[in-house]
Order: structure tokens, then sequence, then C-alpha cells
């Protein structure tokens, strides 16, 4: 069995005055049979660890570097995200992709080396909308799944995001049936790849404008495992209801 995953993505938002929201999310779901993530910026790890202690919320970072150490001005670890707190590591999410640069072997190096760190890398993959319109969706989910996910990948080490770039931070969601199609396809490709053992316990997570209203009908969707959230992780008032309709699903 898949354990359910709500991941809230801060992105570059919130400071030391966030952190009560740390307490609300964790008052309100005090104990969760989903796993439960908050990514906020790395400055914020630290004490955002702190915080978090003695509940069971988990944290993790929004990128980390190939690199062990060295030379690389602004970067940052995944022992260094590991000894700050994170369990997890957002990587290749398409705001890095599309303000960084970063390829698909980018990314694979970048999850390689978190995950030899002992990090769960949440993997992210999703089509741009003149991508969908031209009917090759699957096809570039496809090719970024070869190209960011590591050989080694396991069920522990490994969750995959399916974030459509025109769904990101616009209120627009995929359809029910466009979410399941892409969910169904990625399961397929990674029993194919990895075997049906490892490739049926990697989590997939939906992202995407997921809000409380919508959450009940995206958690419905086959093969979809939880979320990963941008905007309405910001706030417990608006995360916790999220997670409430993952249990609601896992039940
Ligand atoms: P959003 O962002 O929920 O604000 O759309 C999702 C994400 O980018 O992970």
């Amino acid at each position: 069995m898949r354990r359910r995953l709500a991941a809230g993505n801060w992105k570059m938002n919130g400071g030391l005055a966030s952190l009560g929201e740390i307490d609300a999310l964790a008052a309100a779901h005090p104990a969760p049979r989903s796993e439960v993530v908050i990514c906020p910026p790395a400055t914020l790890l630290v004490p955002a660890r702190d915080r978090a202690r003695g509940t069971p919320l988990r944290l993790g970072g929004q990128d980390c570097h190939a690199e062990p150490a060295g030379a690389h001005t602004g970067d940052i670890s995944a022992a260094m995200l590991k000894e700050a707190g994170a369990a997890y590591v957002i990587l290749g999410h398409s705001e890095r992709r599309g303000d960084h640069g970063e390829t698909g072997e980018l990314v694979r190096a970048k999850a390689t080396a978190a995950q030899a760190e002992g990090l769960t890398a949440i993997v992210c993959v999703g089509e741009q909308l003149s991508e969908r319109e031209a009917a090759n969706t699957l096809d570039i989910i496809g090719g970024q799944m070869s190209a960011s996910i590591p050989d080694g990948s396991t069920g522990h080490n490994l969750v995959v995001a399916y974030e459509p770039v025109w769904a990101i931070g616009t209120g627009r969601t995929p359809t029910p049936d466009q979410i399941g199609e892409v969910h169904d396809f990625m399961r397929a490709r990674l029993e194919r790849r990895f075997g049906a053992g490892v490739g049926r316990s990697v989590r997939l997570l939906y992202g995407g404008s997921v809000r409380a209203g919508n959450a009940e009908t995206i958690f419905a969707v086959s093969n979809v495992d939880g979320a990963l959230v941008g905007g309405a992780s910001l706030t417990a008032a608006e995360f916790a209801p999220i997670v409430s309709a993952l249990e609601a699903a896992a039940g």
C-alpha cells in the first residue's frame, strides 16, 4: 500500500512569521495516516525543523545541487538540506526548469545526489499548454520521466509529481479524466522501467491549483496518491482542509 502524501511547496514565500502555520497545521492534524510535508524556503528549514519536532510533519527542500560540496555560489547540497531537517526535496519543478534552464539530465543528477543522501526526491514533470493542445502530453511526460528519474529509484526514495505547467498558480486544473490518463500512464511507465513491485510502490502526486474545493475530486482519481500544493499550502487554514480530503480518500 502506498502511503498518501500531501506536500506543500511554499516557493519563495514566507518568513519567520510564517512558522506559526506549522503549529496550526500540526494542531489540525496531530496524527494523520497520510504523510504531510512542508517545503519552505531553505532559510526556514532549521527553525521549521525545531517547530515541527514532536509532530508528524516532515520537511523538504525545493532544490539541491548535484554535487555534495564545492565552489557553487548560492547553491545548497542534498547533505545540507538533510542536516537542516529535510527528508524530501522537490526537483525539476517547472519554475526551476523554466527560470533556470534545468534539463532532464540535470534533474536526474540532482535526484541521484538527493537519493544518495537518503532524501526522497519529488521529481516534477508536466506539459505546457501548447503541448497539451498539440496532443503531445504523454510524449512529453514520458520523455521527462526517462530523462529525470534516476535508475536506482524505489518507492522510498522517489515520488513523481505531475504538474501541468498551465495549471500552476492559474486556478485552472485538468479534468479528472485528463489527470487519470496521465497518472495511469506514469504508473505503467514506472512498472515497465523498474518492475511491478517498485513501479507500484512509487507515489504519484498531482500538482497545479489544488484547493480545498477541488481536492476531493482530484484524490478520487486512480493512481493519484496525493498532491503537491503551492499557493494553498501557505496557510494552515487552506492546507489543513486539503489534508483532510486526503485523509478521507485514504479511508
Ligand atoms: P499551485 O502550485 O498550487 O500554486 O498551483 C503548485 C506547484 O507549483 O507545486
